[in-house]
């Protein structure tokens, strides 16, 4: 099939045909594992997607993170490329084996670094959305035959920590942060859970405040991912809190986009 590549342009900037084809075979095979067996009603079907721009993992239902594909929906973020180097930093500091993922969304941060470790870990899954919690768990169920036969995991519906006890060796987030004043792109806004992305300016400091006075009562490491402009806002308030290590650290992109907070 030959894709109108000029009218999609807006919604996929440089996207090529062959991406989209590959993109189409995806869509195609899960349509026919429904079911659905007619090769020109897929086509139309994925063409009208395309030219409401709706985003590709959407349509496929599938997105390419750390090594692994991952089921997604409406209902969780898409996995960001530079939510891999959150991953690669909790391994990084990981000393034991209890871990707390706040905001799990389809689960591709904590199932990524319980493969990648294949360390006998008990990771801890909480997101405050219930149809977001049931795609965490779709996942594990997906993947878990590739981590370490020992590992264990809980998934907890909740704000924040608020449900969660015990103690911890890291807890680590990428948890909604962008603030509802800022600008986004069109379609991510669109189509991309708004509890996964937005806080309230207003309320934006002390949600993120009353995040680190509980997450240092259960862990002596937070690590999280943030937005470039609002990162250096959040280490300040970390310092004013008293927390012993604060850092900022970049993507690969040179944006400052991970916090390491120590107490
Ligand atoms: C930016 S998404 C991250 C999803 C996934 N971890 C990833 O990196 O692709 C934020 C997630 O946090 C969840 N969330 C939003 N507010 C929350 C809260 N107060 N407590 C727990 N989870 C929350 C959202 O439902 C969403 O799944």
């Amino acid at each position: 099939m030959e894709f109108p590549i000029h009218e999609l342009e807006d919604f996929y900037p440089g996207i090529k045909q062959a991406r989209l084809s590959e993109e189409f075979d995806r869509y195609y095979h899960l349509e026919t594992l429904k079911g659905y067996h007619s090769l020109e009603l897929a086509e139309q079907n994925f063409l009208d997607f395309l030219k409401k721009g709706t985003p590709l993992a959407y349509i496929t239902n599938q997105a390419y993170f750390y090594n692994a594909w991952f089921y997604v929906d409406e209902n969780v973020l898409i996995p960001r490329f530079e939510s891999e180097g959150l991953v690669e930093l909790v391994i990084k500091n990981l000393k034991g084996n209890k871990v707390c993922e706040v905001g799990s969304g389809s689960g591709c941060l904590g199932l990524s670094i319980l493969k990648e470790t294949q360390k006998p870990l008990e990771l801890t899954f909480v997101d405050l959305s219930e149809k977001a919690l049931e795609v965490t768990k779709f996942n594990y169920q997906t993947h878990k035959y590739s981590f370490h036969p020992d590992h264990k995991v809980n998934f907890i519906l909740g704000d924040r920590l608020e449900k969660v006890s015990g103690e911890f060796d890291l807890i680590f987030s990428n948890p909604p942060y962008v603030k509802r004043s800022q600008i986004i792109h069109d379609i991510t806004k669109k189509y991309e859970p708004d509890m996964a992305l937005f806080l309230d300016d207003e309320t934006y400091e002390q949600w993120y405040r009353d995040f680190f006075e509980a997450a240092r009562k259960l862990a002596p490491i937070l690590l999280l991912e943030g937005h470039e402009y609002n990162l250096q806002d959040l280490a300040e308030l970390a310092r004013l809190m008293d927390f012993q290590k604060v850092e900022v650290t970049q993507d690969l992109n040179r944006r400052d986009r991970y916090l390491y907070l120590g107490s």
